[in-house]
């Protein structure tokens, strides 16, 4: 049998830098609320005007992953791109990585789960290789939040935290099993699908219905988060998804090398560092420069603590995520 594993990383953020004093400059929020409760001190968000959308910082990370993996576009046999903020409603970004990047006419598939949406590009890449259909996959996430955030007060619970950015990652075929993608975990609970969402345009709140209401109030078109109750949730979801991830391959919490969480917010990755008493060297966070960017924020906290050397080989690396759905999930990889 095949295994799959990491043969190329890459990272692309705007340059745009957004700090908490500016977002004060047009909501009631201050730069002590929003670190204290979030751990975020400044975001990415792409400036008008910017070629950047959801696809181009997908082709932009993807560029740099394929390279450091030593191949060619042409190598590359399947796409997965995990986003919520496409550019288009439909069709989905992976058919435009396709053409961006000049593909191969390959199979393109977008995968809606947000938070987790990089966690299960991640599971989706690695069945396709595992059973040996394709060498290549390039498996991306990227998120363009600031152009649909209400950034007003009445906003100020969500909008403050998401920032926008991209990673990709490929994934390869190896017949070596002892490393690798060793195992991975999803879960969902649609009841809670409407404490963290966007309800509009749905084929329950069509355009047409929205542009006859024309109500400049209507809040569907924005994001929806029940903070709290998410919060909470996020915090035994995510250790869950831990301990499975580990019993599943017979280990334990003092194998682990690097935890890689989704950057909701740094007091969840901190809740979680303290119940599984690891030390800052065994868990990255980039919140603080980043935001939270969903579908990105595993990729790009992947990609950068590599990048710093915080990853070695053998190393018992581990993602984990929470999010809308509510979907949560871990992947197991043997650097
Ligand atoms: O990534 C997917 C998963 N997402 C998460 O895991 C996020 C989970 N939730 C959270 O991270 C936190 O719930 C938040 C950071 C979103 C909010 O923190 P909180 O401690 O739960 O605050 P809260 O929503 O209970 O609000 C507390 C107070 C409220 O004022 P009152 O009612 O106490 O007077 C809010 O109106 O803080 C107010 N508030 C703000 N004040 C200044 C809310 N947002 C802001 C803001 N600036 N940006």
């Amino acid at each position: 049998m095949y295994n799959s594993k990491i043969t190329g990383l890459g990272y692309y953020v705007p340059d745009n830098i957004v700090t908490n004093n500016d977002l004060s400059k047009f909501m009631d929020t201050n730069d002590e609320w929003i670190q204290e409760r979030t751990g975020i001190k400044e975001r990415r968000w792409i400036k008008e005007g910017s070629e950047d959308t959801s696809a181009v910082m997908g082709a932009k990370a993807s560029r740099i992953a394929i390279e450091r993996a030593g191949l060619q576009p042409k190598d590359i046999d399947f796409i997965v791109f995990a986003t919520l903020s496409p550019d288009y409603y439909f069709p989905g970004c992976g058919v435009q990585i396709q053409e961006m990047l000049g593909l191969r006419t390959v199979g393109a598939l977008d995968i809606r789960n947000q938070c987790s949406g990089f966690v299960y590009a991640m599971s989706v890449a690695d069945q396709f290789i595992k059973t040996g259909m394709y060498k290549n996959v390039l498996v991306i996430g990227s998120e363009f939040h600031s152009g649909g955030l209400d950034k007003t007060t009445r906003g100020r619970g969500v909008s403050v935290i998401f920032g926008d950015g991209a990673g990709a990652a490929v994934l390869s075929r190896t017949e070596d099993n002892s490393k690798g993608i060793l195992s991975t975990h999803l879960h969902s609970e649609g009841k809670h699908a409407e404490e963290l969402t966007v309800l509009a345009p749905s084929i329950r709140h069509w355009v047409p219905k929205l542009l006859e209401e024309n109500d400049e109030n209507d809040e569907s078109y924005f994001p929806y988060m029940n903070g709290t109750f998410v919060f909470k949730h996020a915090v035994v979801r995510f250790s869950q998804a831990i301990d499975e991830g580990l019993k599943a391959n017979n280990l334990d919490v003092s194998d682990i090398n690097m935890l890689i969480p989704h950057q909701a917010n740094l007091r969840i990755t901190q809740f979680i560092q303290k119940k599984f008493k690891l030390s800052d060297d065994q868990v990255h966070s980039n919140i603080q420069k980043y935001g939270n960017t969903t579908a990105a924020s595993v990729i790009i906290a992947l990609t950068e603590a590599w990048e710093l050397g915080k990853i070695k080989d053998g190393d018992l690396v581990v993602l984990a995520a929470f999010g809308s759905g509510f979907t949560w999930g871990s992947v197991i990889i043997r650097w």
